[in-house]
């Protein structure tokens, strides 16, 4: 009588041996396939004598049947480890904090920029831009302040260098956004060519402004506003008319004074300073500098090419970074260019 457990205990063996389910049924082929040990067991059968091919065939069945069922377990327990592997790399830690989408939030400084485009849109100025690498014609010779010009040493300029490391003749980074006016004047001026009389002017340029400076309220780059009104009727009451009322409605207060003193700047005649105080909290009576301002000079005029004789208007420029101070009660002005979140996130 053949053992036929023997045949039955090393199909388990090899069954065992694997994880892969394609090696599994290459292994079932070696016993069950077409010519497979138990099937060519079965196929040996009809050699047999009658009287034994019974009780043999039957024990050959017992054996396929038991080889069967350890494959057919084998397939499962694959199927369930693979189960388990694609499950644990899927896992999902439903306990884990979400990922947040931290929402960003305005500079305080863009927020006052903002706020004062707003303002002076409601009452029909324009918005205009212009380069922060700026021409040395625009930021000072238009601006009646030819080269050798003492006026120059009050702006400490950062010049641009050329290839060869020396001084790039012409260039500089804006010390002011005065330059806008000019560039703003000369695109008008082009535009209305030959028309009888030319549309007023009517138009601020925010924009960061450099200079060689740092301390609590001087950083070497910062903001101003520019301003710019021309037209045939334009005078120094509606300059003071325009900055007073622009003035109440930024801080949302009458609680204030403006003063005019006497400046000077080489593009404006006659020329101011505009200083504000409060009448009433912590600054109470404190004049504090906001902006300069005058005229506009007829050489600034006549360089861009308006007829200083039909022509005149006012310009101003002013610091948003005071204004934001002053606003939010900051006393230093370095907070607003370190990047400090803990800083920053009590604006947004
Ligand atoms: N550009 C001047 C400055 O930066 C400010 C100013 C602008 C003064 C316009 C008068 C008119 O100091």
């Amino acid at each position: 009588m053949h053992n036929f457990d023997q045949i039955v205990h090393a199909a388990s063996l090899a069954f065992a041996a694997t994880d892969d389910p394609d090696v599994l049924e290459q292994i079932k082929a070696s016993y069950l396939g077409k010519s497979g040990q138990i099937t060519e067991l079965l196929k040996g059968l009809g050699k047999l004598p009658a009287d034994e091919r019974k009780t043999v065939g039957a024990a050959i069945n017992r054996a396929k049947g038991e080889v069967e069922s350890a494959l057919n377990a084998r397939r499962e327990a694959i199927r369930r480890m693979a189960l388990d592997a694609r499950l644990a790399e899927e896992a999902l830690d439903v306990t884990l904090p979400g990922r947040r989408q931290s929402l960003g939030g305005l500079h305080p400084v863009t927020r006052t920029l903002e706020r004062i485009e707003a303002l002076f849109r409601s009452i029909g100025f324009e918005v205009a831009d212009g380069p922060e690498i700026e021409a040395d014609f625009q930021n000072f010779t238009a601006l009646n302040t030819p080269e050798d010009h003492p006026a120059r040493s009050m702006h400490d300029t950062f010049y641009l260098q050329d290839e060869s490391g020396g001084v790039a003749p012409g260039v500089l980074l804006r010390t002011h956004t005065s330059p806008i006016q000019v560039r703003y004047m000369q695109a008008h001026v082009a535009l209305h060519a030959g028309a009888e009389t030319m549309p007023e002017i009517r138009v601020i340029a925010p924009g960061r402004v450099y200079r060689v400076d740092s301390d609590a309220t001087h950083s070497p780059m910062f903001h101003q506003v520019e301003g710019l009104w021309v037209g045939q009727n334009v005078s120094f009451a509606d300059l003071k008319g325009v900055i007073a009322d622009f003035l109440r409605r930024f801080f949302e207060s009458d609680d204030l004074q403006v003063r005019f003193r006497p400046s000077f700047f080489p593009f404006t005649e006659p020329s101011a300073e505009i200083d504000m105080a409060f009448m009433s909290g912590a600054l109470k009576g404190r004049w504090l500098e906001i902006a300069g301002c005058g005229m506009v000079h007829p050489n600034v005029l006549r360089q861009v090419g308006i007829d200083a004789e039909k022509y005149l208007g006012f310009a101003f420029g002013m610091g948003p970074d005071r204004l934001t101070m002053l606003r939010y009660g900051i006393n230093d002005l370095r907070l607003f260019y370190d990047g400090d979140l803990r800083f920053l996130r009590q604006f947004a």
